[in-house]
């Protein structure tokens, strides 16, 4: 059986690895739809060796479409998932817009593959990279022992704000090694040779959206409303993968060749931890264009009976989106 699938904002960094990974993957496929907007219709993009016309989402007839992955922002997600949805197409959306929806599961394939099944809306929610990769390191352990509060602080790369961030990090970067002026645009500060400690918009209560993201989404994936999460949201000057530095206290004491154990039989995670140089994983080693998530520098917290230090690093844009999204609609098309 094959299926007629859409992806939608095909043009865009994440559209073009979900044509990427359908294809490594050999999701099967009858029909593809290259969607995006009118400024890039009639364009072409590669699926495999071959290359497709982009459409204009627009003017598109979604009838007949088994599954669409969406990643073309929240506004279009918005105005076009519950279009397609409502013509029979199972949605796979990558923006934030329905992910706190009750009557939309928020999924990763690892972690929580049941809760695909009861999608009463026809969509599926792709969780937020930073959130994905988070869950895939801390599932098993919350499983196993319980989380009572995880402390993170993340080291985003620019891919993760679009192709427009990673033009911006690359001239910022050659500018400044030739002595030339910049000029900010897509960030409110440098980014070469910098951080910034902001992703996202500010709440009232002095966090960002990006953080926020990783309270609301975690408990939601791990069915879990007791579980505090307090995070820092920080930009680096890296171009794929997000790392991040956890500390998480459990309800009953964890030790490190436990937690060990548990993230070693854990699908889609690779541990990388040798107490020694080199012996951890970083996006450039080890996550750029792969699709696990790396754990390294497991150690049991000095300062905390029951605390565990973690880092966890991935591509943002293969696990952290594109993958699971594919991984989502395999899940749909073994429903049978
Ligand atoms: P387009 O190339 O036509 O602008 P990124 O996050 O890397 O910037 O990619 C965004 C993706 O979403 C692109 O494929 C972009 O297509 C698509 N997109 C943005 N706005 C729209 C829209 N109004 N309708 C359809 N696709 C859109």
């Amino acid at each position: 059986k094959t299926y007629t699938v859409a992806v939608v904002g095909a043009t865009g960094a994440v559209g073009e690895t979900m044509l990427k990974v359908l294809a490594e993957r050999q999701f099967p496929i009858g029909k593809l739809h290259v969607l995006a907007s009118e400024r890039s219709a009639g364009s072409k993009v590669d699926f495999g060796a071959r290359q497709l016309v982009v459409e204009d989402l627009a003017t598109f007839d979604p009838t007949g479409v088994d599954i669409a992955l969406f990643s073309a922002g929240g506004s279009v997600s918005k105005e076009y998932a519950p279009k397609f949805a409502a013509a029979g197409a199972v949605v796979i959306d990558n923006s934030s817009t329905f992910r706190g929806d009750a009557d939309v599961p928020l999924v990763v394939s690892e972690v929580n593959p049941e809760a695909a099944k009861n999608r009463p809306r026809g969509i599926i929610a792709n969780p937020n990279c930073s959130t994905m990769q988070l869950m895939v390191a801390l599932a098993p352990i919350h499983r196993a022992v319980g989380i009572e509060r995880i402390n993170i602080a993340t080291y985003q790369s620019v891919s993760g704000t679009g192709a427009k961030a990673m033009a911006e990090l690359g001239k910022q970067t050659a500018d400044l090694l030739n002595f030339r002026e910049i000029e900010p645009k897509v960030y409110p500060v440098q980014i070469a040779f910098n951080v910034i400690p902001h992703g996202g918009d500010f709440l009232d209560n002095g966090y960002t959206t990006e953080e926020w993201k990783l309270l609301t989404e975690t408990r939601k994936i791990l069915g879990d409303d007791n579980i505090q999460v307090n995070a820092t949201v920080v930009r680096v000057p890296v171009f794929y993968g997000h790392s991040e530095a956890v500390h998480i206290e459990t309800r009953e004491k964890i030790s490190v060749e436990k937690a060990r154990e548990l993230l070693a039989a854990q699908p889609g995670l690779v541990l990388v931890d040798e107490r020694k140089a080199g012996g951890y994983p970083t996006p450039v080693t080890h996550a750029s264009g792969n699709d696990p998530v790396f754990v390294g520098r497991l150690r049991e917290d000095v300062s905390h009976p029951r605390g565990l230090d973690l880092w966890v690093v991935s591509d943002n844009i293969r696990k952290g989106a594109a993958t699971n999204a594919v991984q989502l609609a395999e899940l749909v098309i073994a429903e049978g």
